[in-house]
């Protein structure tokens, strides 16, 4: 690799967590970085992606991954350059996207890791819409949601990295899109910039109020990415055979309380509604398929890709991942090392 060895920053989970994970939730270390065996190479991580389901993998239990383990490196998706290879199939000079954890550098056996182009779009574009949170927007939607042109899909957490692409594929596909996002500058960029219909300020606004006003035929797609009171305000709206996508639900993450369930869910009696989990993993195989035609309607100008990047270093992680939990990203949140 080099003659002298790489000390590669990283973060080690050091405590589970109860209610908001902190600083002290981590260690932060410098090792020096193996040589790559064959059949290796090693990434110099550039940009790491910051996901709200890195406070789930923090907590002890089943789930649909294993938990990162006390002392493990802290699990994260991430994109960067290849600077030293010994596999075939990744050349140096390569830039990748791949779960390279929160750390400068990793070494890796190519597995989940995909070449990326950045002639196209920039490495943080492949963390967000070209990336994991895109895929969930575009298969969650699609092939759970069902919409048809002419319907409603209301999308909660709008603004952020999978609610801001949800909205704007109900567009493409000839529906009317509702968005519900905290504060008035979000709400604005919906409707003014992301060609949204209408937006709902949870944070200032009666939320069961305003999705009677501008739901007039009910919801035929929701799209949940924060549940508890939001997502009962949304089963009371509910149109006959409505779709509601179970994507997330991040007002209960931090709870130190059992998680609020929908007090509402007779609503899906009545309106012969259903209502379904999603795990984009789920959905691996078809990434190729949901990239292209994503890319594509990026390059036709109808999809806008918004990332908010934070430049630090490995330490400043725990401070750039709350950011998710405070509504203090708007859009795609990445780390820029
Ligand atoms: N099922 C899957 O496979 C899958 C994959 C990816 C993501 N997800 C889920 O999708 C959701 C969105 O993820 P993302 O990466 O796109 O994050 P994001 O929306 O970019 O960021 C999180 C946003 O959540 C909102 N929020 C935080 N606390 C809230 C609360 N108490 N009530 C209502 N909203 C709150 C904030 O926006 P405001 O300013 O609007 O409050 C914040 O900006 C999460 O629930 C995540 O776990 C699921």
């Amino acid at each position: 690799m080099t003659e002298s060895v790489l000390m590669n920053r990283l973060a080690r989970l050091a405590a589970r967590p109860s209610g908001t994970c902190k600083p002290s939730d981590w260690t932060f270390c410098d090792e020096p970085l193996r040589e790559p065996a064959e059949g290796e190479f090693v990434v110099k991580v550039s940009h790491i992606s910051l996901d709200p389901a890195m406070r789930g993998w923090m907590n002890e239990g089943k789930s649909y991954i294993r938990p990162v383990a006390i002392g493990e490196l802290m699990r994260a998706g991430g994109a960067g350059k290849v600077i030293a290879s010994k596999h075939p199939g990744f050349q140096v000079g390569d830039e990748v996207a791949g779960t390279f954890g929160v750390q400068q550098y990793a070494v890796s056996d190519g597995k989940g890791v995909r070449k990326v182009d950045t002639r196209f779009a920039p490495l943080s574009t492949y963390l967000g819409a070209l990336g994991m949170p895109g895929m969930t927007a575009y298969f969650g939607l699609l092939d759970i949601g069902k919409p048809k042109p002419g319907e409603t899909v209301v999308v909660s957490g709008a603004a952020g990295a999978v609610g801001s692409i949800v909205g704007q594929i109900a567009k493409i596909k000839g529906c009317r899109a509702v968005g519900i996002a905290g504060g008035a500058e979000k709400c604005a960029y919906l409707t003014q910039k992301l060609g949204f219909d209408a937006a709902i300020d949870y944070k200032g606004e009666d939320v069961k109020a305003a999705l009677k006003a501008h739901c007039p035929d009910g919801i035929h797609v929701y799209f949940d990415n924060v549940g508890g009171d939001i997502l009962d305000a949304a089963l009371s709206r509910l149109a006959m055979h409505a779709r509601i996508v179970i994507c997330g639900a991040i007002s209960q993450y931090n709870n130190t309380t059992p998680v609020k369930g929908p007090a509402n869910y007779l609503s899906l009696l009545v309106n012969r509604a259903s209502m379904t989990g999603m795990v984009v993993f789920d959905y691996a195989e078809r990434y190729a398929e949901g990239g292209r035609e994503m890319a594509q309607w990026i390059a036709q100008g109808k999809l806008v890709a918004k990332e908010d990047v934070v430049q630090g270093g490995i330490d400043a992680f725990p401070d750039t991942l709350m950011k998710l939990f405070k509504g203090e990203n708007f859009g795609k949140l990445v780390l820029a090392l």
